[in-house]
């Protein structure tokens, strides 16, 4: 009978895939910083690039310090995230509201980071490997970080542009909007006054 795995093998395992989510998000986001429009927005895929190679770098020490060869296993997660940004990517939408969408893919990236980081930190330190725990912790820190940038385009101004162009200058935003004509496309119209959606400021978990 084989032996049984234990929380060492687990933790080796999430390491592994999220080293190759890094991986595969270091070849997403130079296409995301491309096809954005806003300068700002280009500048922050771009920036997270950089901080994305590092976190790479970071895992390569959390497996030396383990002991554990670098290997990664295919992250279908991170792989159904990008594959959804490709989609969005593919669209024929007017810029701003290109934008608007590779903040939410870009965030959905984030936090799915944030959730398997928030794990491994978790698992680090009831099985005492210190090392690990205080690098994936400073990786961890960017993530959030990375995810509050994007929420901050987007609510200074980005979801704003976008709803503009749903919206052209002169319409009414104090009448219903006639019913959409038999095979249009209804597209979602936010309440005047409604705030930006937002994500939520943290996600740390227990
Ligand atoms: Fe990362
Ligand atoms: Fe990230």
């Amino acid at each position: 009978m084989a032996e049984m795995k234990t929380r060492h093998d687990a933790f080796v395992d999430e390491l592994r895939d999220t080293d190759d989510a890094e991986q595969q998000l270091t070849k997403a986001l130079p296409k995301m910083a491309k096809a954005a429009t806003s300068p700002n927005l280009r500048a922050a895929f771009e920036s997270h690039l950089e901080e994305t190679r590092e976190h790479v770098t970071r895992l390569e020490k959390v497996f030396a310090s383990l002991d554990e060869k670098v290997r990664g296993k295919h992250c279908d997660g991170i792989a159904g995230i990008i594959d959804e940004a490709k989609a969005v990517m593919a669209e024929d939408f007017d810029d701003a509201t290109m934008d608007a969408c590779l903040i939410a893919g870009g965030q959905r990236a984030e936090q799915y980071e944030m959730a398997a980081y928030g794990s491994l930190i978790a698992w680090a330190r009831v099985l005492e490997y210190t090392e690990p725990a205080d690098l994936v912790q400073q990786t961890l820190d960017e993530e959030k970080a990375a995810d509050e940038k994007l929420s901050s385009l987007a609510e200074g101004g980005i979801n704003q542009q976008a709803a503009g162009t749903a919206h052209p200058e002169g319409a009414d935003e104090d009448e219903d909007p006639p019913p959409p004509k038999k095979g249009s496309k209804v597209v979602a119209r936010p309440k005047k006054g409604a705030k930006a959606v937002s994500t939520p400021k943290s996600t740390r978990r227990p």
